[in-house]
């Protein structure tokens, strides 16, 4: 919460991001870091090399305002080859600084004052506040754990969400936090819902290759009618362990990429001329790659949880992502998980983020008692992390 008086009416309440509080404690502390979503190992060597040797080559100043047509091609060559999404790579594929730019884009050029967002909470935390920013107005439907543990959403409170003001419905799929790889069926309601009101789907999917056991990424937009209304996000953080980087797209047919645009080139305007022939590079890696990135995280996920259940947690197992949402009623009956995350540094030496931060105010309790862990990390230390969150108070 931003104590500041000059805040603006809309961003009051959003305060310093806890990845910033968080991160500054794992530095302060020494603590592992499982808070924030980066690896803590590099991505592909090709794609490094690109890099440097754009940088070297002299790819220093600003890139054409749509990015660089080499990343472009390989984003649309992408969509085509994964997803057999056919986009043209000069009107209908944007390049953005991360997601992130992506997202705020979307929504600063799609709504109007007062315009609704439908969206699922737990969210990723830049929603709210993008919302905010562009004055529309946060809808948010929530997920709740099966007895499975998978989260779901109810289909007649998401249909109840839906007004006259509604102008689009945000979904992330991966789900961070949950995990949640939404199932066809659930896409087809979320999809019928747009069709049936004329609603722009705005999709999230940085974590379209982390899925696991046999889960499906299904972009929505590949779903029938959905394609004209959809604006897909993604990146390249997550995909080729670049998040510091921060190079992002959005695809979506050419009048509802304009509305990205208008917003987009008033933002940053352009970034990272160097990374983006390396993501292009990446983009372009063989199958292998992929396959080996899901495996090599399912690894690291069923390490973490395994030690996570050792710890005494309650577990939900994750269908894809970077985390793991643990319920830490079993270790402390107050369930406070910010409190939990505010002293785990110090009694065990781990950073963990608390998924209250993850709901909107109204429904901040559904989450009080969680806490997310990223298993993002190399396997010397995620079993560190275990370790210590196994050995007794330091
Ligand atoms: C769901 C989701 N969307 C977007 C982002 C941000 O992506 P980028 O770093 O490319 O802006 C993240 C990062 O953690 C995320 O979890």
């Amino acid at each position: 919460m931003s104590g500041s008086p000059h805040v603006a009416d809309a961003l009051k309440g959003f305060g310093t991001t806890i990845f910033a509080e968080m991160s500054a404690l794992a530095t302060s502390t020494g603590a592992i870091n499982l808070g924030q979503g980066f690896p803590n190992y590099d991505g592909p060597a090709a794609v490094l090399d690109r890099a440097i040797e754009e940088i070297r080559g002299g790819n220093n100043q600003y890139p054409p305002g749509p990015g660089m047509p080499v990343l472009r091609h390989a984003i649309a060559r992408h969509q085509r080859r994964f997803w057999n999404l056919a986009y043209d790579p000069d009107s209908e594929v944007l390049v953005t600084a991360g997601a992130t730019e992506a997202l705020a884009g979307a929504l600063l050029g799609l709504l109007n004052d007062g315009d609704e967002v439908v969206m699922f909470e737990p969210m990723y935390d830049s929603y709210m506040a993008c919302v905010a920013m562009a004055r529309g107005r946060a809808v948010p439907v929530l997920l709740r754990p099966q007895t499975d543990g998978r989260y779901v959403f109810d289909e007649t409170e998401l249909r109840a969400a839906i007004s006259p003001r509604t102008r689009a419905i945000l979904l992330n799929t991966p789900h961070n936090p949950t995990g949640t790889v939404f199932s066809r069926d659930e896409l087809e309601c979320v999809a019928s819902l747009a069709r049936e009101h004329d609603l722009v789907v705005i999709s999230d999917e940085v974590y379209e290759h982390l899925v696991f056991d046999g889960a499906v990424h299904i972009p929505i937009a590949t779903l029938d009618g959905m394609r004209e209304r959809t604006i897909t996000v993604s990146s390249g953080g997550k995909t080729f362990n670049t998040t510091g980087w921060k190079i992002g797209w959005a695809c979506a047919p050419a009048p509802l990429l304009d509305a990205v645009r208008t917003a987009k080139q008033f933002l940053p305007y352009v970034n990272g001329a160097p990374f983006q022939p390396a993501l292009a590079a990446g983009l372009d890696l063989p199958d292998a790659y992929y396959d080996d990135l899901a495996d090599d995280l399912r690894r690291k996920r069923d390490l973490l949880l395994a030690g996570l259940q050792r710890a005494g947690f309650t577990t939900y197992e994750p269908e894809g992502t970077y985390f793991i949402t643990t319920d830490i009623r079993p270790l402390d009956p107050h369930g406070d998980g910010m409190a939990f995350c505010r002293q785990l540094p110090h009694t065990h030496g781990v950073v963990a983020i608390p998924n209250g931060v993850f709901y909107s105010a109204e429904h901040a309790h559904e989450g009080r008692h969680l806490v997310r862990f990223a298993f993002c990390k190399t396997i010397e230390l995620l079993n560190d992390a275990v370790e210590r969150l196994c050995a007794g108070a330091r």
